[in-house]
């Protein structure tokens, strides 16, 4: 694995610990765009956890197929509980740097993964999916925003627990607007959550 930090310690009680901080705002910001997906998408889902919304997803598009990545088996462990036996789905244990798919994917669901880079890996990292992407793709982001003090606390508080926790080297949160959009990244729509703590994004790649 690329990365030396792993979320398996922390897969076991990750969803509960998310809900019992944010209620329903992870999940909503996670769901409310899931709509706009063609529903004979290819979609890639990279840092995905334990996947709690892809059964009914794979229900409501049933002619969308998924490669799901994540480094960490604990996670995929759960992941692939939460779906059962479907074969539109493909579980693969590894990184942003083990996806060799060229020009395959109709979108890309990054749901709290951007923030696990600094800002300069970021921009190598989006780089790097982009080139997975085919034109015109959906890029569907839900992450966290800096934007006032107590942001500022709660991010704090966070990359702390995660780096004693999972090893996460990351201290900071990247501007990953800024970097979508270096990218050519176009921002379609957006919603915001728990106090403008998290946002929702629906980004198209612009050629
Ligand atoms: C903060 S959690 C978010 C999980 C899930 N997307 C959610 O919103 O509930 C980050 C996830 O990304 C995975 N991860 C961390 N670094 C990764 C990388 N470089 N490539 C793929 N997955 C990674 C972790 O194992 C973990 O499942």
């Amino acid at each position: 694995m690329d990365k030396n930090h792993s979320f398996d310690s922390v897969a076991r009680y990750y969803d509960l610990l998310t809900g019992i901080v944010f209620g329903k705002s992870i999940r909503r910001s996670q769901t409310c765009f899931l709509n706009n997906l063609s529903p004979t998408s290819t979609v890639l889902v990279l840092g995905g956890g334990t996947g709690w919304w892809l059964k009914e997803f794979l229900q409501q598009k049933p002619g969308c197929r998924i490669l799901y990545v994540d480094s960490s088996s604990e996670m995929l462990t759960r992941a692939m509980k939460a779906v059962g036996d479907n074969s539109r789905i493909t579980f693969r244990l590894g990184t942003e740097n083990s996806i060799k798919e060229v020009y395959e994917f109709d979108a890309v669901i990054t749901f709290f993964f951007l923030d696990l880079f600094s800002h300069e890996e970021l921009r190598s990292v989006i780089a790097k999916i982009k080139v997975s992407l085919k034109q015109n793709a959906h890029w569907l982001v839900s992450d966290f925003t800096n934007t006032t003090w107590w942001h500022a606390c709660m991010l704090l508080v966070m990359y702390s627990f995660f780096r004693i926790s999972t090893g996460l080297q990351n201290k900071n949160l990247p501007d990953w607007t800024e970097v979508l959009l270096e990218n050519d990244l176009h921002e379609l729509d957006q919603k915001m959550f728990y106090g403008g703590f998290i946002k929702s994004a629906l980004y198209q790649t612009i050629e």
